[in-house]
């Protein structure tokens, strides 16, 4: 009411982006219309409660945990937080219909399924079980099909993203999708740190948005401080995705930031290479043996702080990390970047001509 008397055009930037953001936060059933995107090792109990607490909608990261473990990590998630939250799962987990049964039984509300075309028994039996399902898509053409066969939501994610990446960027991927799709939310991510960004896509079409990079370097994260400090160094370009040395031995493209063990990888490769033309060692043998590299590779970066040799996953979005902030005020502060847009474009001067007016 204040905000109305005082500040008309604050009001009403905020209600045009409460308006903007409610098909989103009505689907997580939050008051942000974020969710934080899992992050193996990162995405567990502490960050995804802190993440749902302050507002947003924290997704625990499965990873290759087994169902046991999953079921323990969902219970103690449900003790820090009566909020709504998901588990992302990967599709290609040996026991992904025992996980979604998990899921399922703890009256999970939502379940992501991540890492490929979600396999129909586990589909249906999201559905079935009353819980909302979302996937992850690639391109115009699979994000219709997956809608066709029931899946509730979509997120988009550019290759701008930490982790495992697609080839395409979101400012493609958004052309291509957000415009064709109305049927369900959907959610971009990849590269996302402020929330003039975000607020630039919900007006394409966009429900929501999904970060991770800024929240791995929370004040909840438990993620060591040197990951968080290595976040803090690092500008854009350090976050780069692994190289691939030779087409005939393919590398899962992920981003992380630049160090010693991506120095060492591409050595690693030269010298399997030669093992390879050698007769040394066969063509499967090889491709394991460039797959082993990482193995373990992010818990060491994650958990031991071994940001030199490890695997210190990050989106593009890194070089937006500039303090250890709470989870609250990160979200707190996107929401603010978002409307403080919105209030500029309702000056006399829209933004757009305001830098022409300075030079004349
Ligand atoms: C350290 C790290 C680990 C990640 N692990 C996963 C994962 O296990 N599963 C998944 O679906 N996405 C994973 N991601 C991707 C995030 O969920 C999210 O989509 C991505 O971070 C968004 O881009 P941003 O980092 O620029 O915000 C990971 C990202 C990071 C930075």
């Amino acid at each position: 009411m204040l905000n109305k008397i005082f500040d008309p055009e604050g009001a009403q930037a905020e209600a045009r982006f409460e308006a903007l953001q409610a098909r989103g936060a009505a689907f997580l059933g939050t008051e942000f219309a974020i969710m934080g995107g899992a992050m193996s090792w990162v995405s567990e109990r502490h960050l995804v409660s802190a993440i749902s607490n302050a507002g947003g909608f924290g997704v625990i990261a499965c990873g290759a945990m087994t169902p046991a473990l999953l079921e323990a990590e969902i219970a103690a998630t449900q003790a820090l937080t009566d909020k709504p939250f998901g588990v992302n799962l990967i599709t290609m987990h040996p026991q992904l219909d025992d996980l979604v049964q998990v899921c399922l039984r703890a009256k999970v509300g939502h379940v992501v399924l991540a890492g490929g075309i979600p396999p129909g028994p586990a589909l249906r039996a999201v559905k079935d079980g009353g819980a909302k399902l979302v996937a992850f898509a690639p391109a115009l053409v699979l994000a219709k099909r997956f809608i066709k066969s029931g899946v509730d939501a979509l997120v988009i994610e550019g290759s701008e993203a930490g982790g495992h990446i697609g080839p395409v960027s979101l400012t493609v991927l958004a052309q291509e999708i957000l415009p064709h799709i109305r049927e369900v939310p959907v959610f971009v991510a990849g590269g996302l740190g402020r929330g003039e960004a975000i607020l630039g896509y919900l007006e394409m079409g966009a429900a929501g948005a999904q970060l991770g990079t800024r929240f791995a370097a929370s004040v909840e994260s438990i993620a060591h401080p040197n990951f968080k400090q290595a976040f803090l160094r690092a500008n854009a370009r350090d976050a780069i995705p692994s190289i691939q040395l030779d087409e005939r031995f393919p590398v899962i493209p992920v981003r992380g930031l630049v160090n010693d063990g991506t120095k060492r990888f591409l050595l690693h490769q030269a010298e399997t290479l030669a093992k390879f033309q050698a007769g040394e060692l066969d063509k499967t043998a090889a491709q394991l043996a460039i797959e082993h590299f990482w193995a373990g590779a992010l818990r060491r970066a994650v958990v031991e702080g071994d940001v030199e040799s490890g695997s210190v996953m990050a989106g593009q979005s890194v070089g937006m990390v500039t303090s250890i902030q709470p989870v609250a005020e990160i979200l707190h502060e996107l929401k603010a970047q978002a409307i403080a847009a919105l209030t500029a474009r309702a000056g006399p001067i829209g933004p757009n001509l305001a830098p022409h007016a300075e030079r004349s």
